[in-house]
């Protein structure tokens, strides 16, 4: 961390003196284009939120993993703005027992501990077979459904991106796949951008609820899945954190964060490589390039789109600003993980299980080079980019991310060669006005 070379504003400057939260798309698969003003005019900016209140916007690479390492920095949010809250990551209002996303230190270590040995890289390559299975059986489906109907248009979202990714995640924790229509809904409702605090209340309580009636169910019969796994050790040890109200919204965490992120990946991952053929080619006539292509889509697309939210427990300096205990900052992903500079540091945080094949740490400092990180480049040695987060809350379930984003879109392009968009690109509906960036409906034909 920085020394501050510049004093902040004041905190009496108004919110509403202050430019906003960037939010406007040019290109659907780009940023609002201020980010990238910003990162090299004002890297850490004072910004205005959305519903009021103001805090500091970060876009450099460097600052971005700075203050997402830093303790100085917590996710504990009780100052934060409630729709900034919304408007970055689903968080829960309070920092209940097992709501890895809202704790600090040895609290939120006692809780992601037990859950860490279900997503090792070694685990999800058991995985593997069993996800390719998933993949092939939903492909037959679809060419039988499109086969029937004389070639109707099918929709890539709801036949394949979200079906895969739920079982996935169902199977592993150990929920039933009849309830997918719960669940998705539930996930659907707390991740739109403009849902009202009572809404998300409510859509809470039923998560809740249905994870609570879970657990109760696996206690009195377990089977070999992750949730009666974590219920046992919860048996065992009941002085320990694993209380039912952890279970419960540890659970409800890994069963949204297992299908929304990925299944919104694989349908944004799967339109973006559509609109560049000669890279789509590429990745068909190399099918080993899947694992730098799946690196370069989630650099490239961001789908967590507004960033992560932070609050300083201390005063502090990024990037040579001050920033003031109880202020809030906005680690702006997308424009972080589209810095030249990112590329240094490359190293084993990537946990590609990757060989010395892929190039890693020879990236643009090798060379002297700044790389144009605007553009997708799916033969790009990897970069250690930010879409999975950094520092303690990595993003937990990345090597099962990784396994579903590399096995559907190789499958998806291997099987059917002459996929194609089946509407104008202006027609497809963008998940704008979600917290998790995507497509709604990704209609294709062959
Ligand atoms: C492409 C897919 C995914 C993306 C882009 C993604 C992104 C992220 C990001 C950025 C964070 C960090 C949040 C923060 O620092 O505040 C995170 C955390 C997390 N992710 Fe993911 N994720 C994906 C898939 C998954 C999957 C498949 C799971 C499986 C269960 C998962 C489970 C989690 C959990 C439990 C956390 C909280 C970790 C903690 O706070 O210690 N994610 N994810």
């Amino acid at each position: 961390m920085t020394q501050p070379t510049q004093a902040s504003p004041t905190p009496s400057d108004a919110a509403s003196d202050l430019p906003s939260l960037p939010r406007r798309r040019g290109c659907p698969f780009d940023p609002d284009p201020e980010y990238a003003r910003l990162r090299e005019e004002r890297p850490v900016s004072r910004i205005a939120f959305p519903s009021g209140g103001s805090g500091w916007l970060v876009t450099r690479y460097a600052d971005a993993r700075a203050v997402l390492a830093d303790p100085a920095f917590s996710s504990r949010l009780s100052t934060g703005s409630p729709h900034v809250r919304r408007t970055l990551i689903p968080l829960p209002e309070q920092a209940l027992p097992g709501a890895l996303l809202r704790l600090d230190g040895a609290e939120h270590r006692s809780y992601r501990r037990p859950v860490i040995q279900a997503f090792t890289v070694r685990r999800v390559q058991q995985l593997r077979p069993r996800i390719q299975r998933i993949v092939d059986e939903h492909l037959d489906a679809i060419e039988h459904t499109a086969r029937r109907s004389g070639g109707a248009p099918v929709d890539l979202v709801a036949e394949l991106a979200l079906p895969v990714t739920s079982l996935v995640i169902c199977e592993l924790l150990g929920v039933r796949y009849e309830d997918r229509a719960t669940f998705q809904g539930l996930a659907g409702r707390l991740l739109t951008i403009d849902i009202t605090p009572e809404q998300a209340a409510q859509a809470r309580l039923e998560l809740g609820a249905f994870l609570s009636d879970l657990v109760a169910a696996k206690r009195l019969d377990p089977g070999a899945d992750l949730l009666s796994t974590l219920i046992a050790q919860a048996d065992a040890d009941p002085d320990g954190p694993l209380n039912d109200l952890a279970l419960t919204v540890l659970g409800s965490l890994l069963l949204i964060a297992g299908h929304e992120t990925t299944a919104n990946m694989i349908s944004l991952g799967a339109l973006t490589l559509l609109q560049h053929p000669e890279q789509l080619a590429a990745l068909r006539a190399e099918p080993a390039l899947a694992d730098r292509a799946v690196e370069e889509l989630l650099r490239h697309l961001t789908i967590i789109q507004f960033g992560l939210l932070r609050v300083a427990t201390r005063d502090t300096a990024v990037g040579g600003r001050a920033i003031r205990a109880g202020e809030q900052v906005v680690v702006a992903l997308p424009a972080a993980n589209r810095d030249p500079d990112l590329g240094r540091g490359a190293g084993p945080e990537l946990g590609l299980g990757a060989g010395p094949d892929l190039g890693l740490g020879a990236g643009p400092d090798a060379v002297g080079l700044r790389p144009d990180l605007e553009q997708l480049d799916i033969t790009r040695p990897p970069t250690a980019h930010l879409a999975f987060g950094f520092g303690p809350h990595q993003c937990l379930g990345q090597q099962l991310a990784r396994a579903e984003l590399q096995i559907t879109l190789t499958s998806l392009f291997a099987r059917l060669p002459a996929l194609r968009l089946a509407e104008p690109l202006d027609q497809v509906p963008f998940r704008d006005d979600m917290i998790i960036y995507g497509v709604h409906r990704l209609l294709v034909t062959w």
